[in-house]
Order: C-alpha cells, then sequence, then structure tokens
C-alpha cells in the first residue's frame, strides 16, 4: 500500500513511496492527460535531484495519475505560453530536458516507467530515459508531432532511435499512427505489456526484484549499458575494466568477494539462479535474495 510522502510537496506531481525501497513519481495533471507544462518539468527536476540521493529510494516508478500517462508537452503552456517569453522558454526548456533525459538517464538507481496509458510525443524521452518499462496492452502511444506540424524535436527523434528499428522509427514517427502496448512490446519500445488490471502488481514485482538487488551493481551496470552504445570495442572494453574496478570501491557490500566465497566455498547459492545472500557486517546472513 503506498504512502504519499509529504516531504516532496509539488503542485504537479506526487511521491509515493511502496514498502522495500520503491517510489513512486506520479505525473499529477490527470485532467490535462499529464501533459508536460513549464511547472511539471520544475517539480520534476527537483524531484529527481533530491531522490538520486534518497536513501529510501532503490527503485523509482514513473507513471501517470488517471487515465495518462503522458500527453507530451503542454501546448497551451509550453508551447504557446512561452512562445513570446523568452526567458519562460529557455528555464521550461532547460527543466524539460535536464529531468526527462539528463537526471533520468543518470539516475543513480532503477528506473522503472509504467505507462497505464496515453503515451505521446515529449513523453517518449522520459518514457526511454528510464531503464525498463511496462505497458498496459490497452496503452495508447503515439509520436504525434507530425499531425500538427512539428517534427519529433527536443530529442525525442533521438530516442526513439535508440531503442525502435530504423523501419519503425520511421513509419511511426511519418505517420504519427498510434499503437497500443502490445505493439509497443513487440517493437522493443517497452519491456512487455500486460491487461491494466495487471499493470501495477506486474510493475511492482519487477520493481521488488529489482529492490533486491546490490545496488552499486546495478547501478554500475546501467550505466556501462548506456555508456557502451557510442564506443568503439577498444574503448568499451578500457571504459568496462576501469568500471569494474571502480565497482570494487564503491560497493560496500563487497559483494564480488561475498558471492564468490558463498557459492566456490560454502555451496549456498547458485549465482546463475539468482542473488547471493545479503550478511550484514558481522558476517551474518539475511534471507536468501532473487
Ligand atoms: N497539451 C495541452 N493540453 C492537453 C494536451 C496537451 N498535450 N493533451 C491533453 N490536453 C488537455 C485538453 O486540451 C483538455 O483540456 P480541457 O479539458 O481544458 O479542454 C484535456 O487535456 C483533456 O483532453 P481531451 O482531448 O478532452 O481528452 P481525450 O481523453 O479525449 O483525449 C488525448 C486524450 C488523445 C491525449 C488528446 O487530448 C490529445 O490528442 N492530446 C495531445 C497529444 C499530443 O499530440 N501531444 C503532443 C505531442 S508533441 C510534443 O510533446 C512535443
Amino acid at each position: 500500500m503506498a504512502t504519499v510522502d509529504t516531504d516532496f510537496n509539488y503542485e504537479t506531481i506526487k511521491i509515493e513511496r511502496e514498502e522495500g525501497g520503491i517510489t513512486w513519481l506520479i505525473l499529477n495533471r490527470p485532467d490535462k492527460r499529464n501533459a508536460m507544462s513549464p511547472q511539471l518539468h520544475a517539480d520534476c527536476d527537483d524531484a529527481l535531484y533530491r531522490l538520486a540521493t534518497d536513501a529510501k529510494t532503490r527503485v523509482l516508478i514513473l507513471t501517470g495519475a488517471g487515465d495518462a500517462y503522458c500527453a507530451g508537452q503542454d501546448l497551451r503552456l509550453f508551447f504557446r505560453g512561452t512562445d513570446n517569453a523568452p526567458r519562460q522558454r529557455f528555464e521550461a526548456a532547460q527543466n524539460s530536458h535536464s529531468w526527462r533525459w539528463s537526471r533520468l538517464s543518470k539516475f543513480p538507481k532503477t528506473t522503472i516507467a509504467m505507462v497505464n496509458g496515453f503515451c505521446f510525443g515529449g513523453a517518449f524521452t522520459h518514457l526511454i530515459g528510464c531503464d525498463l518499462a511496462i505497458a498496459a496492452d490497452e496503452a495508447v502511444f503515439g509520436l504525434s508531432e507530425v499531425n500538427w506540424g512539428i517534427i519529433p524535436g527536443g530529442v525525442v527523434s533521438w530516442n526513439v532511435t535508440q531503442v525502435m528499428n530504423q523501419r519503425d522509427a520511421m513509419y511511426y514517427s511519418m505517420t504519427g499512427d498510434p499503437f497500443d502496448g502490445k505493439v509497443a512490446a513487440k517493437i522493443g519500445l517497452v519491456n512487455s505489456s500486460v491487461p491494466k488490471s495487471e499493470l501495477r502488481e506486474e510493475t511492482l514485482k519487477l520493481a521488488r526484484k529489482m529492490a533486491e538487488k546490490n545496488t552499486a551493481t546495478v547501478r554500475f551496470t546501467k550505466e556501462g549499458i548506456r555508456m557502451v552504445r557510442d564506443m568503439t570495442e577498444a574503448q568499451a572494453a578500457d571504459y568496462l575494466a576501469a568500471k569494474s574496478d571502480a565497482l570494487r570501491f564503491h560497493d560496500t557490500e563487497g559483494g564480488r568477494e561475498v558471492a564468490m566465497r558463498q557459492f566456490l566455498d560454502e555451496k549456498v547459492f547458485r549465482p546463475g539462479l539468482g542473488n547471493y545472500i545479503r550478511e550484514d557486517s558481522a558476517g551474518q546472513k539475511s534471507a536468501a535474495k532473487g
């Protein structure tokens, strides 16, 4: 049962807490299908900055209140509202890019997008900014920019080419055709889709699995996967070697050594089948994870 965290008090978003280190960031303009206003960008930017080092957060789930995930940029407030206000446009654009891409794609804990409904245009950036994504079968996605005379800007075009193949990226951005959660899963835009009635539980199941993992290892793994895409093989090999060494410095659980001892000497777990058994500083084992 999630509870609202009143220390995180915002006009356009809600922060809720679930047991086990799971935090919800909920876009909360349901009457406007969670379209992104300048205020929402400022709220999300601040919240993600704070949550990055929040000790209570091991996994972050991003979703929308009501029937929509996010209907893209708010055409009235983000576009028309700042057309003749360069300072406000600049500030909104900075915040918009900062939280949807810079902060989310570098967020130091697992991030999951739970696509509960409409997901259009600029919402693709934070969808793809999240590490993992689950959609309702009934969700409606669309690169609708072409329908009203603009291109998938910000960095949407760049985002979609990272997860969609060239034909799908071309097709959906050129036609603006909407598609559902099942198609989104089939083309790899989300990891999976489930009936809307099962969406929350399915997402929480994934979040709980990730919350049980060694957070330093998860962080270095996701950073590695994102970074090596644009490297040569030689750069990737060197980067990953340095990254592996850095993980041993950052991992206060000493997971690598604990896991090796438990597998090779104590024979109490199978790395291929699940997590090693957490130990406290005195070496006492807690419940098996994984
Ligand atoms: N910007 C501003 N207001 C919006 C947006 C948006 N992107 N999306 C929805 N709203 C508002 C509507 O204007 C309406 O406001 P009102 O009640 O004050 O009139 C309210 O949200 C509800 O919208 P409806 O259209 O009545 O809701 P419906 O459920 O019938 O349709 C849908 C939802 C399909 C999402 C529709 O609102 C829509 O097409 N929205 C625009 C989607 C889009 O193309 N987004 C922009 C992508 S491009 C970009 O992000 C750069």
